[in-house]
């Protein structure tokens, strides 16, 4: 005898005997553009589309093209397709900081997701917040879900040589301000960097938490890296369609797949890849929202492992090579022969990763380093706490030969190094005062930014990769220790102290610092420490206290619900409401 059918979640708006009015009203407005009542009546799963790309949203709007593959893929394996727009998060434009929209868009498609007729959903993705944003959804609602990337541009070049978006901007303020490079060669070079359709082509956090969403398994292999404009994305998005169907059918959903081994996963290869160190709050917020957590022990047993990608801005390539070359599952599969990977993990595709990953290229020892033979021995965050704050990280693998000559090579004891504070109360006092002769900021200073945390700024804001002053510059110093409660690009090469939680507004150490203190930073033990007496920090007022006004309701409900970046910035108590698999909503 043959099993009923299991009852889809749809069924219960189009397809409901005990409700017969409620059921008319559901489906007529799907008529007025020609769906028939057969078609949301036959027990096919309806599927969303979750559209981030549009006009507002550059680096994802290729999507609006592959959205119609992702229909055919939907409607060949049996399945209705439903496309909605999320909200748009555009990283480069969004004032004061797109990292408010990650949690806007998180609570729109919980709400789309949870209270509309979808059986299953792709996500599509792409721009840095989108793909977090997405997969929190997809944890609270845990309906099955796929994501679908929109992929990198293709790699730009100026000059006969590779310029990655946002790498090229940091790498040519240091000329503009040494006086090597005019203004309108600035805009050139960085237009230059944006060749074609796609998100960021350096390994910013847009290709990192592409990366990540496959790493995790929520993404078809080769999802990732395949850049925006090549042929395959439109077949990989015709896949993506079929399987989530498939999914469906199989009732795979994110909680199957997004364990904390497919987590562990995902931050060690997010260190192979010389990953952005947004992905810390992205990973921990993504964790969180699945019912689990990332500590900062996780996070540091991940720092010895090597660097294995050559791609900006710790190495040389970009996104379309580092495709080329195998993309992440060749990362993953260096990771798992060298046992810094759990194979076991299950993956949208319905293998386990393992399998996968058997089918990756091999590295190429160029654009793909092996294990045995990396860039860098390692790539993982350095997790610092200290008086300063409880937790905060630094990129170890974009620390220049010159940066550890100049700081960590002291024979007597190596990795540690003291500087002395230069503290700004925002980036506008940074630009202000930066040139300042006063200040007398040499080789032995470290930049310190306060009030840029999430509610600070509000939202936590990129800028803690501060550039010395100009005389610095010109005398070949192209860098000086960073440190912040707020973040910085993916892009960015800079070996900054970020994230600091709890950030000054909300009571952390950084408040009490004073430009001319000592900060002792030691890599080794993970610490980082004003060299002030305990009693007189205790005595001190703080200091970046100050919160600008709130200029929207969201700013204000934001700050009022943010947690540290410590914590992934969510919303407080979202976590509590994962559902229960296939509660549905009382009706309408
Ligand atoms: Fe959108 Fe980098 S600005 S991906
Ligand atoms: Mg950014």
């Amino acid at each position: 005898m043959t099993q009923p059918k299991p009852r889809l979640r749809s069924q219960d708006w189009f397809d409901n005997p005990d409700h017969a009015d409620l059921t008319a009203l559901y489906l007529e407005r799907f008529m007025n553009y020609g769906i028939t009542p057969d078609e949301l009546r036959s027990g096919r799963p309806i599927i969303g589309i979750a559209q981030s790309g549009s006009d507002l949203a550059p680096c994802n709007r290729g999507h609006l093209a592959n959205e119609s593959r992702v229909r055919d893929g939907i409607r060949d394996a049996g399945g209705i397709p439903i496309a909605f727009p999320t909200h748009p998060i555009f990283e480069n434009c969004r004032r004061p900081t797109a990292a408010l929209d990650r949690n806007l868009a998180y609570l729109g498609l919980v709400e789309i997701m949870n209270g509309y007729p979808l059986d299953g959903v792709v996500l599509t993705t792409g721009c840095d917040k989108t793909t977090p944003s997405a997969l929190m959804a997809a944890s609270t609602v845990d309906i099955p879900a796929i994501v679908l990337s929109g992929g990198p541009m293709l790699d730009g070049w100026h000059n006969g040589e590779r310029v990655g978006s946002g790498t090229v901007i940091w790498r040519a303020r240091r000329k503009l301000a040494a006086g090597e490079m005019t203004r309108d060669e600035f805009l050139d070079e960085a237009l230059d960097s944006a060749p074609s359709a796609g998100h960021c082509n350096t390994m910013g956090t847009a290709l990192t938490m592409n990366a990540m969403a496959e790493a995790l398994g929520m993404s078809l292999p080769g999802c990732a890296t395949i850049p925006a404009p090549y042929r395959e994305r439109g077949q990989i998005a015709y896949r993506t369609g079929m399987r989530i169907v498939e999914m469906v059918r199989a009732d795979l959903c994110p909680s199957d797949i997004m364990t904390k081994a497919a987590f562990l996963n995902a931050v060690n290869t997010c260190a192979a890849l010389g990953g952005s160190t947004n992905a810390q709050p992205h990973l921990n917020a993504m964790a969180l929202h699945a019912g689990l957590s990332l500590t900062a022990a996780d996070w540091s047993a991940a720092y010895d492992i090597p660097l294995l990608a050559n791609v900006q801005p710790s190495g040389d390539y970009l996104g379309e090579s580092f495709h080329r070359a195998g993309g992440v599952a060749s990362i993953m599969r260096e990771l798992l022969d060298n046992k810094r990977l759990n194979g076991e993990c299950l993956t949208v595709s319905g293998e386990k990763i393992s399998i996968q990953l058997a089918r990756a290229a091999a590295p190429d020892g160029d654009v793909i380093r092996s294990y045995s033979q990396p860039l860098k021995d390692r790539a993982g965050f350095l997790v610092l706490s200290g008086n300063l704050f409880d937790f905060a990280i630094m990129k170890t693998s974009v620390i220049s030969d010159e940066f550890s000559e100049r700081y960590l090579s002291d024979p007597e004891r190596p990795g540690v190094f003291e500087a002395r504070a230069i503290v700004f109360e925002s980036s506008d006092d940074y630009l202000t005062r930066i040139n300042d002769p006063a200040l007398n900021i040499d080789a032995h200073c470290i930049l310190v930014i306060r009030g840029a945390g999430p509610i600070g700024w509000p939202g936590s804001a990129e800028v803690v990769n501060m550039q010395p002053p100009d005389h610095l510059l010109k005398s070949g110093i192209t860098s000086l220790p960073t440190l912040g409660d707020g973040r910085q690009s993916g892009t960015a090469d800079s070996p900054s102290i970020l994230n600091a939680s709890p950030e000054s507004v909300a009571g952390g150490g950084l408040s009490l610092l004073r430009t001319g203190d000592t900060i002792r930073i030691d890599i080794k033990n993970g610490t980082c420490n004003a060299v002030v007496d305990d009693e007189e920090l205790r005595q001190r007022s703080a200091g970046g206290v100050e919160v600008p006004e709130a200029n929207t309701p969201w700013e204000r409900l934001y700050r009022e619900n943010v947690t540290q970046l410590e914590y992934g910035g969510i919303l407080k108590g979202a976590p509590s409401f994962r559902a229960t698999k296939n509660r549905l909503p009382r009706h309408n």
